[in-house]
């Protein structure tokens, strides 16, 4: 099977209720998580997060280091961390050229001490700015941008899960927002991002925004426009991170899973980076949880804050836990939400030929093998993968489904093709991690740029949205490498 994994990073196991630490390196990076929706519920919010390899994670200030009563919860329930303000440009380029990295480190410390992994927060924004990036304008700003880039990110280099690049670019309108650095030229975000691969080549590279939840959202488009872009001129973006703040007149858009979707569909993770929900609403909190479980590329959640006494907006008491530490019927709601998670992360789960729902492998080999997407030799034979379909997830009028390709040989095999044939009236709208020729009667569907390579008995799956009834299942027909 196929993980997730970067160099020096221990790994978690689960194993029933409790988790088996079984390799710990130097490098205090911390778990990841092997998907088994099979195993026992999580009774707390990372067990049920990583039944599906997902995480859960919180944000901290460095005020909150000596309150026991957060780091307690914290640690119990939380196995991602981000720092509030302590990684911003601001916070860690005080003076042009001297960075300052003690606040971000000791919560960065203190994260990764006790098994958590940290998000990294933010490295160009047009708030919480140097006071020097004030009179800096045009090449000279930008230039001072490039190198705050590189000169935090050589600090955390091969430390953090991702980096938020940039944050909060887009006008509501979903045009760029005016700021000093989107008048140094309109190709600040690319070069950033660029700057940004260079600067760490293994961190996951992230745009982040706050109201781009609602998929018919002028602003959400916006941003979608530009990652589409990106993705099609080789602009290095991995994930786009959707604050989720359903506070301050927010609330949650019975549309929100399409748009993470639509994210996801363009070859990016997707995750939650900044949840809060006017009063708690255990409803809302558990839509955005679902919203997050059905889509395979919804990463994690989130929340900014712990107790409703951290959060940034603490008069609409929107955490998941109360000012005495207790955990709020919304925090029942999104365990519950978590642990009935459909979708594991791709690269994180143990492939289960037996799994609910599932159809029989197909026989192999019945098809004509082309993958455009695999220029390089194969060294699997052909028909060596297994494709199973399974339903995830269905409403009146359509469904979405999920099919596991499977290198079954002891040979590692190079790209992939799927031919699955849908009963009469269903056509498939949207496709991820895979690319699709033709909606309708028998589709196929290739990997995608970054999930063709399988080793043996490795495994990856890619899912798609469709109209019609989910009472047939589609069947595939064959799974060919090449
Ligand atoms: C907020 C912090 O919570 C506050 O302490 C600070 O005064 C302002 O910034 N979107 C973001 C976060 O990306 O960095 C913001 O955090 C909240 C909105």
């Amino acid at each position: 099977m196929t993980e997730r994994r970067t160099g020096g990073r221990a790994r978690l196991l689960l194993g029933g209720a409790c988790a088996v630490l079984i390799a710990v390196s130097s490098v205090a990076v911390a778990t990841v998580a092997r998907a088994d929706l099979t195993g026992p519920p999580g009774t707390t919010l990372k067990a049920a997060a990583e039944r599906s390899g997902r995480y859960f994670g919180a944000a901290m200030g460095g005020d909150r280091l000596s309150d026991q009563g957060f780091l307690t919860i914290a640690n119990r329930e939380f196995d991602m961390m981000t720092a509030v303000n302590e990684m911003k440009p601001d916070a860690t380029e005080p003076n042009r050229g001297q960075f300052d990295f003690r606040a971000g480190d000791a919560i960065y410390n203190w994260a990764t001490q006790h098994g958590m992994r940290v998000r990294g927060h933010t490295l160009a924004w047009h708030a919480q700015q140097p006071r020097f990036w004030g009179s800096l304008s045009g090449s000279a700003l930008r230039t001072a941008m490039i190198d705050h880039i590189n000169g935090v990110m050589a600090h955390y280099r091969g430390k953090l899960y991702a980096w938020d690049v940039v944050n909060e670019a887009f006008a509501e309108n979903g045009s760029r927002r005016s700021s000093n650095l989107q008048s140094t030229g309109n190709d600040w975000i690319e070069v950033a991002f660029r700057t940004a691969r260079a600067a760490d080549p293994t961190v996951k590279l992230c745009y982040n925004d706050y109201n781009i939840e609602n998929w018919t959202y002028a602003k959400t488009q916006g941003v979608y426009n530009m990652i589409r872009d990106f993705k099609s001129r080789g602009v290095p973006v991995d994930c786009v991170g959707l604050q989720t703040h359903f506070t301050g007149g927010s609330s949650l858009p019975g549309n929100f899973q399409t748009t993470l979707q639509s994210f996801a569909a363009l070859g990016v993770d997707v995750a939650l980076t900044e949840a809060d929900v006017t009063n708690a609403s255990a409803t809302q909190y558990a839509g955005l949880t679902q919203a997050c479980s059905n889509v395979p590329r919804c990463v994690g959640i989130t929340t900014w804050g712990i107790r409703d006494s951290d959060s940034w907006r603490g008069n609409e008491n929107p955490l998941l836990f109360d000012r005495n530490s207790n955990p709020k019927a919304a925090y029942t709601s999104v365990l519950n939400a978590l642990n009935a998670a459909s979708t594991t992360v791709p690269g994180t789960s143990i492939p289960s030929p037996s799994a609910p729902g599932s159809v029989s492998p197909s026989a192999p080999g019945s098809a004509s093998p082309s993958s455009p997407g695999s220029a390089s030799p194969s060294t699997g034979s052909p028909g060596a993968c297994t494709a199973t379909y399974h339903l995830t997830n269905s409403w009146n009028g359509g469904f979405q489904g999920e099919v596991t390709v499977a290198n079954n040989g002891s040979a590692p095999l190079s790209g992939w093709t799927v031919r699955l044939t849908l009963a009469g009236g269903q056509t498939i709208a949207n496709v991820w991690n895979g690319v699709n020729t033709g909606t309708s009667g028998t589709v196929s569907v290739r990997n995608a740029d970054y999930n063709g390579t399988l080793g043996a008995n490795a495994s990856t799956s890619f899912g798609f949205l469709a109209n019609g009834s989910s009472s047939t299942a589609p069947v595939p027909v064959s799974c060919t490498s090449p």
